[in-house]
């Protein structure tokens, strides 16, 4: 019996460590590309070899090689929190560049950052994205160097150590199997002899073993890609109407909360309503990118002419060729010539736009021009979620940016960050709460005194409830 368990206790081992490995993504420089493109490239270029916005980073691990590799993490995740703890290095590179200061990353993962850091150190030494050289023996070396290297920082590794545990699990239990079958012949027990192989292979405990195996493994990826089916981290759908944020928060440096008026004071931030695009496009009717043409659609939406500066009186029930005949004209307005007569291009231009106005502002839901823009929806939590932006906009005084990436450098918004559970999570391990100056948290006495005895220097999220799973789920 006890031959027997310790055969099961060996393959749960080998299953267990198989696990392990398998449920962790491997750090890779592919992963480091698409996160730095994501993140960084917009201050440190590219090349790593020369200074942006920041600086370059090739070289950067050696640049901080005098402290734990822990500190680097550290900095990329929250520079400031660094520099302020008086961190020589990180006092020096901050100076250095005339204190500009660089976003936090809470969300990235310790993968992550060793992605970004294998990514950045092989595009400085050029073992990045290099051709592979074509025949001869140069290839072939550099292919062998590289093949070596798969293996060892690769999933390959991996196998190979399951590989060989599977067939040491297969030694042992071989070798348990004679010495009980020696034990049973020095008690005199009358024994059918060793088992085969095969008959070990086969035994109903080995049987157990796989059979269990299959379903983890199975139940493993399984649950794995029914989590992220909903995660739609990147999405960036065409909009009907081609607004860029680019221009408006960007450019024109209107404030996010001017528009998303519901971030301060409500759960929702809220999609504008068209008139709120109305306070200034009654007066900016031709833009410089699009001309007419996306401007038009959100008259054409709401029903203002904007030839006579005017709202139309029941617009809700003009047929398509009404509504039709006051935007082609409109359009039209722009490539009148000096002789007051319309141009060819003028022309084109206006069946063209108008097609093109209506094919926006239509679609397979609503088919009429009227009514609100049907804006497409990015970001959307599963409804098991509460998720309030006035408790993080105005209570936690966090950032648009932090959790929706540089919307006033996007044309097009995307979703930016994950969504997942673990990056809420996260950020609620890592994020200090405003917690001295604010009232609502004068219940939390004991951390006041801890505060002001200075045996702690800030509160997290965490520590006051915040990864509890009632707060986040209904
Ligand atoms: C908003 C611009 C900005 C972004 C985005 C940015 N950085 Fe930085 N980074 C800086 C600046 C500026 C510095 C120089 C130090 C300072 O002034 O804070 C810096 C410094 C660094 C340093 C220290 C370099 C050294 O030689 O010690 C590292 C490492 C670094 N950044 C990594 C990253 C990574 C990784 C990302 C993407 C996840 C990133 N940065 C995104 C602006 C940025
Ligand atoms: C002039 C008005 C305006 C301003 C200013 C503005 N936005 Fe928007 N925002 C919109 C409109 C309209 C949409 C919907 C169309 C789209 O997705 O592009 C939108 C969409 C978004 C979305 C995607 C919402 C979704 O569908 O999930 C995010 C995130 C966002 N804005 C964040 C910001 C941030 C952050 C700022 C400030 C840097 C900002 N916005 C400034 C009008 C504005
Ligand atoms: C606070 C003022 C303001 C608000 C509110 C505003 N815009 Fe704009 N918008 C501008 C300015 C300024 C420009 C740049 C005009 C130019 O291109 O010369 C612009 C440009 C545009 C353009 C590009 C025009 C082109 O051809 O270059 C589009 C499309 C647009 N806005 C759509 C919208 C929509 C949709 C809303 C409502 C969600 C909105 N805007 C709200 C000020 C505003
Ligand atoms: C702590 C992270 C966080 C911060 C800070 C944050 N958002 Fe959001 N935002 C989210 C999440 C999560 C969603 C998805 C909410 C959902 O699906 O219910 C979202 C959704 C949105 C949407 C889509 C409409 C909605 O409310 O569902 C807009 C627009 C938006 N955010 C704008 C902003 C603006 C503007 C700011 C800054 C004033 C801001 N957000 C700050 C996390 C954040
Ligand atoms: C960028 C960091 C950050 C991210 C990402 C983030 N939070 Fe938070 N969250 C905070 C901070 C900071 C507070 C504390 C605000 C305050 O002072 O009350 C908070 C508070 C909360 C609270 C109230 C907790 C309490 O104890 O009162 C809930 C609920 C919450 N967050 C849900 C979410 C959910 C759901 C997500 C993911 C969709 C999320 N948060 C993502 C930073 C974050
Ligand atoms: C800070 C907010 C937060 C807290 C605290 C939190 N969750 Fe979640 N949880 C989320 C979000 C966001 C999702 C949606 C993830 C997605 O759509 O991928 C989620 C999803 C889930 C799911 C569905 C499976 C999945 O990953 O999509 C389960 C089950 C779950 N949470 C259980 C829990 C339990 C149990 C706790 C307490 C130990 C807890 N959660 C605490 C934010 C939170």
């Amino acid at each position: 019996m006890i031959y027997k368990s310790l055969l099961i206790r060996l393959s749960y081992l080998v299953l267990c460590l198989f696990l392990s490995f398998s449920a962790f993504a491997q750090p890779s420089a592919d992963a480091g590309k698409t996160l730095f493109r994501n993140y960084c490239a917009s201050c440190h270029n590219r090349d790593m070899k020369s200074d942006m916005t920041g600086p370059a980073l090739g070289g950067v691990t050696e640049r901080w090689a005098d402290y734990p590799e822990s500190d680097l993490y550290a900095w990329i995740r929250n520079s400031s929190a660094l520099i302020s703890s008086g961190h020589p290095r990180a006092n020096e590179i901050f100076n250095q560049f005339n204190k500009v200061q660089m976003t936090p990353f809470p969300n990235l993962t310790d993968d992550d950052i060793a992605s970004l850091l294998l990514y950045i150190q092989g595009t400085f030494d050029g073992t990045y994205g290099a051709p592979v050289a074509g025949a001869g023996a140069a290839g072939a070396g550099q292919q062998a160097a590289e093949g070596t290297g798969g293996i060892f920082a690769g999933k390959a590794f991996y196998y190979i150590i399951f590989g060989f545990l599977v067939i040491l699990a297969l030694v042992l239990a071989r070798v348990l199997n004679r010495l009980k079958y020696l034990t049973e012949l020095q008690a005199g027990v009358e024994t059918t002899g060793p088992r085969s192989l095969w008959a070990t292979l086969t035994s109903k405990g080995m049987i157990g073993i796989i059979i269990f195996a299959v379903i983890v493994l199975g139940g493993y990826f399984t649950v794995n890609s029914a989590i992220s089916l909903n995660r739609m981290q990147e999405y960036q759908p065409d909009q009907p109407i081609k607004f860029s944020h680019a221009t408006h928060a960007g450019l024109h440096k209107i404030d996010c909360q001017y528009c998303h008026d519901g971030a301060r004071r409500s759960k929702s931030s809220i999609i504008p309503a068209t008139n709120t695009c109305m306070n200034c496009h009654k007066a900016i009717k031709v833009g410089s990118t699009y001309g007419t043409a996306e401007l038009t659609k959100i008259y054409a939406s709401i029903g203002f002419d904007p030839s006579k500066d005017t709202y139309i009186e029941n617009y809700d029930q003009l047929s398509e060729e009404d509504i039709k005949k006051v935007y082609t004209s409109w359009i039209a307005n722009q490539y009148v010539l000096d002789n007051g007569k319309l141009d060819r291009k003028g022309e084109l231009m206006m069946e063209e736009q108008w097609d093109g106005i209506k094919e926006s502002l239509t679609s397979d839901i609503k088919p009429q021009i009227q009514g609100p823009i049907e804006w497409i929806r990015l970001h959307n939590l599963p409804d098991h979620v509460y998720f309030n932006h006035s408790q993080h906009v105005n209570v936690g005084e966090i950032a648009c940016q932090q959790c929706h990436g540089k919307v006033e450098e996007m044309k097009v918004v995307k979703q930016y960050a994950p969504l997942s559970m673990g990056w809420c999570i996260n950020c609620h391990r890592e994020t200090e709460v405003k917690f001295s100056d604010n009232p609502y948290y004068m219940s939390y006495a004991k951390y006041h005194e801890e505060i002001k005895e200075g045996t702690r220097s800030g509160v997290t999220v965490e520590e006051i409830g915040g990864l509890e799973c009632q707060k986040c789920h209904y």
